[in-house]
């Protein structure tokens, strides 16, 4: 028997409720703020991926899905949305258009993670990206919009998450303190640190380990480092979130597990232990679309995991809106009635009233029970004397009360 890769799932028609609803509820919030939707491949050129995550990063040293198409091209799954976004940005002269331009995606993402309640390799993201401007105003509708999206699902408020790493200019100084404050307990670190000290120092600050983080509570702070256009900057997004009355928390060991990152950097964690606790993840990436190509264009944005907004709705108990349902059943007996159950199946849908129609040579009490288990309010039956009398027999599977109606009364009826 063959199985779903590991760290993947199928979405079975029980769930589709959930993915419809907070599906809708992104796509409607990102037309209230004015992000258009950007559908981008589910593979991209490896190098989009390599050159932009950085090495350092888990995601580009361990977790990227590669492979070579038959031309022999490097290809890699699409390992996050951000760089894509960029790369459409680019390609199709987007930056022509009055900046910022304001996109949104929800798509499948791949990262050969170790699968546990909540990490996936494959799961779905609800990103936004607004490119080609620098106000911190934009930073604090990311924030804002993200957390609308979380609230407007039901979900309860959490808190943000929010520091500024910097930029290139003042970035490199703190890191350097970083590593001077950190090369004083080599001996201490776990095997990890050991290696982001060399390669991706930012990352030693938020290590999960115990005796790591004893470490990282006597670090230098970035914001003693900011440059005074970063330090204006993050004050700037502080003032407009405290106007837009949203609750935030400074955490200045908040580096992000991507490499892109300037300034802005905010998180949204539920109160869930272990991996499915990141809600929404995103920040300022100004120097990201030059290091693709194009020319300075600062930019930022934020992305949130489906399919942990999902585990916290059902934590939650939110039920998500139905979705329609068929009312009726129709069952026929004989061959003639078959073709009559068929047509009038067709002109019920015209009315836009789902029914499902049975199959077979089935006995009437055996439709009977199909529809019990299908749960329709109602089943209509066509035999072979309802055939000639151009009539339906209605039954209402509640009270099993039965009615004749003609063709022409039953969609009125079942509409009713
Ligand atoms: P990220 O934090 O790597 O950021 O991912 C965004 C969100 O995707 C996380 O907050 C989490 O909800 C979800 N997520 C990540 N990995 C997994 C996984 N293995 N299983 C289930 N859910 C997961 C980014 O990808 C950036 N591109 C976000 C961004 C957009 N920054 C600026 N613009």
């Amino acid at each position: 028997m063959y199985k779903a890769p590991r760290g993947t799932s199928d979405i079975l028609p029980q769930e589709q409720a959930y993915w419809k609803y907070v599906e809708q509820k992104a796509a409607f919030l990102c037309q209230l703020y004015g992000y258009q939707q950007l559908n981008t491949p589910i593979f991209e050129d490896f190098q989009l991926f390599a050159r932009t995550v950085a090495g350092g990063t888990d995601i580009a040293d361990k977790e990227m899905y590669i492979f070579e198409d038959r031309s022999g091209q490097k290809l890699a799954l699409r390992a996050e949305g951000t760089a894509p976004v960029c790369r459409a940005y680019l390609e199709h002269g987007l930056f022509n258009l009055p900046q910022p331009v304001r996109l949104y995606y929800i798509g499948p993402t791949f990262r050969y993670e170790r699968p546990q309640a909540g990490r996936y390799r494959q799961h779905h993201q609800f990103g936004c990206e607004a490119l080609g401007d620098a106000d911190p105003v934009l930073d604090a509708e990311a924030i804002d919009l993200a957390q609308r999206f979380l609230l407007s699902l039901g979900l309860p408020e959490f808190p943000i998450q929010l520091n500024s790493i910097g930029c290139k200019v003042c970035q490199p100084k703190y890191i350097e303190a970083l590593k001077q404050h950190y090369s004083d307990y080599i001996a201490r670190l776990c095997p990890d640190c050991k290696a982001r000290l060399a390669r991706n120092p930012l990352r030693l600050l938020d290590c999960k380990r115990a005796s790591c983080q004893k470490i990282a509570e006597t670090a230098p702070k970035i914001a003693d480092y900011l440059c005074g256009g970063c330090q204006a900057h993050f004050q700037d997004v502080q003032q407009y979130l405290q106007a837009l009355d949203i609750p935030f928390q400074l955490n200045y060991r908040l580096v992000r597990g991507l490499d892109y990152y300037t300034r802005t950097v905010f998180e949204v964690q539920s109160q869930a232990e272990g991996g499915q606790s990141g809600l929404v993840g995103g920040g300022r990436y100004d120097d990201l679309i030059e290091q693709l190509g194009g020319k300075p264009t600062p930019a930022v944005g934020f992305a949130s995991g489906i399919e942990r907004i999902i585990l916290n709705l059902k934590e939650q108990k939110i039920n998500p809106p139905g979705l329609l349902k068929p009312i009726a059943f129709i069952a026929y007996l004989g061959k003639e009635a078959k073709t009559e159950a068929a047509k009038l199946a067709s002109q019920l849908r015209d009315a836009e009233i789902a029914v499902i129609i049975a199959t077979g040579d089935k006995s009437l009490k055996s439709q009977l029970r199909q529809a019990n288990s299908l749960g329709t309010n109602y089943t209509i039956i066509i035999g072979e004397r309802e055939v000639k009398i151009h009539s339906v027999v209605l039954r209402d599977m509640i009270t099993n009360k039965q009615e004749t109606l003609s063709v022409t009364e039953i969609a009125k009826a079942l509409e009713r």
